[in-house]
């Protein structure tokens, strides 16, 4: 049987479980969407879209029925995408970047990185697991004792974790992470997350198809980092993007994103991050920007990156730029290819050039807090360089932080390569093979 075929059996037998069900339209809805395209509209645009397309679906698809018929199933199918009550204006304002629901009463947002709480919350405890129930039957799973921990998306793409009793002992929680906004580098540059000079520098790092890897604890803005410096990938180049869930907004025309799977409700299908690494290195490409690395596949990346797969990007977590060299060691050890801890070591030498590590003040700024240059070789312990540092002054009374960012010179070897490449560097950095610079990493 042809390919096509059998995946328009797989669809057809899915479609005999239930036409007339507002479920499975709306899994065809979502099927059928641009989670990214939607993201970009207004909430009043996002239902007279999504409101078409079910039409559209229902009137290829679906069964003949009467106009009114016709049009509370519409309804229904865009509600139950898109209903989630009080979350629903949340969601339309765009400068909400986090929203927390602790229990029904308690509902936080964050706002340009400053956490409020609400005055309204759900009307009740039931109206909460409604909301609950709703977002994660999208995804196709169910919230009870027996999983009271789910991932979940919206059909905007946002993601939603949910944890309940027994595990949480104040209600059901929920957290939902907004789609990060893409930000040039100069907008992020403007918002005072880093120099002008850093950006250039960043920028021409990445033309020169230096290995970065971009570091950050959770909501620092590593996925705001990776869009903004994927930017200056030249327009010619075939660009794979692996993610676990699709944030990326790359403008260039030759992308091709990839996307893990979760393994289903029978606990089969599951594609990895890993997987989706091993493939695309079988795609020809001349950049993979992996959206993060959490385990084996790190190995996989590292490998790439020194088999002619350079200019690649990745971030990791990690809270400085020493602790991103250990957190590489440990998550490549985790891959089933063991290799003893000194190849990893040699990989890491070899592979990574430059670490941008951020940081998010504890006035809520996210900024790059050290571009750093590993500056070992092989064999060679672990050692970096830093080629700039933000020095923070002590806050004040008003809680905000002020600081310099700090340029330093640029190893010889990196300046070369920059100059081989066409590049020029921000004249701020000058050059210089001082061995002061150098900090051992133990
Ligand atoms: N430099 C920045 N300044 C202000 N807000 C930012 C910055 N970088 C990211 N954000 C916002 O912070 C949130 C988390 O960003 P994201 O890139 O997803 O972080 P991470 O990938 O580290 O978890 C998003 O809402 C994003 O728009
Ligand atoms: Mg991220």
């Amino acid at each position: 049987m042809a390919l096509k075929d059998r995946l328009e059996e797989d669809r057809s037998s899915s479609e005999r479980t239930g036409r007339n069900t507002v479920g499975h339209w709306r899994a065809r809805l979502l099927e059928e969407i641009n989670l990214d395209e939607l993201a970009a509209l207004s909430m009043t645009q996002r239902r007279a879209r999504l409101e078409k397309v079910t039409g559209l679906l229902i009137t290829r698809e679906g069964p003949v029925l009467a106009a009114g018929e016709r049009a509370n199933l519409i309804r229904r199918v865009v509600d139950e995408a898109l209903g989630l009550g009080v979350l629903e204006p949340l969601l339309a304002d765009p400068s909400v970047t986090e929203i927390m629901v602790n229990g029904p009463d308690h509902v936080f947002v964050e706002r340009a990185g400053r956490v409020q709480r609400l005055e309204n919350g759900f009307a009740s405890e039931d109206q909460l697991y409604q909301t609950i129930d709703r977002i994660v039957a999208q995804v196709n799973r169910r919230v009870d004792e027996s999983s009271p921990m789910v991932d979940a998306r919206l059909p905007t793409g946002e993601r939603v974790n949910v944890i309940i009793p027994p595990l949480s002992l104040i209600g059901p929680i929920l957290t939902i992470r907004r789609f990060p906004r893409a930000y040039t580098i100069e907008q992020l540059t403007a918002m005072g997350s880093m120099d002008p000079a850093t950006g250039m520098l960043l920028a021409s790092f990445v033309r020169a198809r230096l290995n970065i890897v971009i570091s950050g604890g959770t909501g620092t803005g590593k996925t705001t980092m990776l869009n903004a410096l994927s930017a200056f990938v030249p327009e010619w180049e075939r660009i794979v993007t692996i993610e676990d869930s699709a944030e990326l907004q790359l403008k260039q025309e030759h992308v091709i994103p990839l996307e893990s799977r979760p393994p289903n409700i029978e606990g089969k299908g599951q594609i990895t991050i890993r997987d989706l690494v091993r493939n695309a290195l079988r795609m020809r490409p001349d950049r993979i920007i992996v959206g993060e690395v959490r385990g084996g596949e790190t190995l996989d990346m590292l490998q790439a990156m020194n088999t002619g797969h350079d200019g690649s990007l990745v971030t990791v977590h990690a809270n400085s730029v020493e602790d991103t060299i250990y957190r590489l060691q440990t998550l490549a050890s985790m891959s089933d290819v063991k290799l003893p801890f000194e190849a990893i070591r040699d990989q890491i030498n070899s592979a990574v050039d430059v670490i941008v590590q951020l940081s998010r003040g504890p006035d809520g700024t996210r900024r790059i807090t050290e571009v750093a240059v590993v500056a070992s070789r092989n064999r060679e312990a672990f050692a970096l360089r830093s080629v700039m540092h933000f020095k923070s002054r002590p806050i004040g009374p008003d809680r905000v932080v002020r600081g310099d960012f700090q340029p330093h010179a640029l190893p010889k070897d990196l300046a070369n390569r920059l100059f081989h490449a066409g590049e020029s560097m921000p004249p701020v950095f000058g050059v210089s093979d001082d061995p002061a610079e150098i900090r051992e990493v133990s």
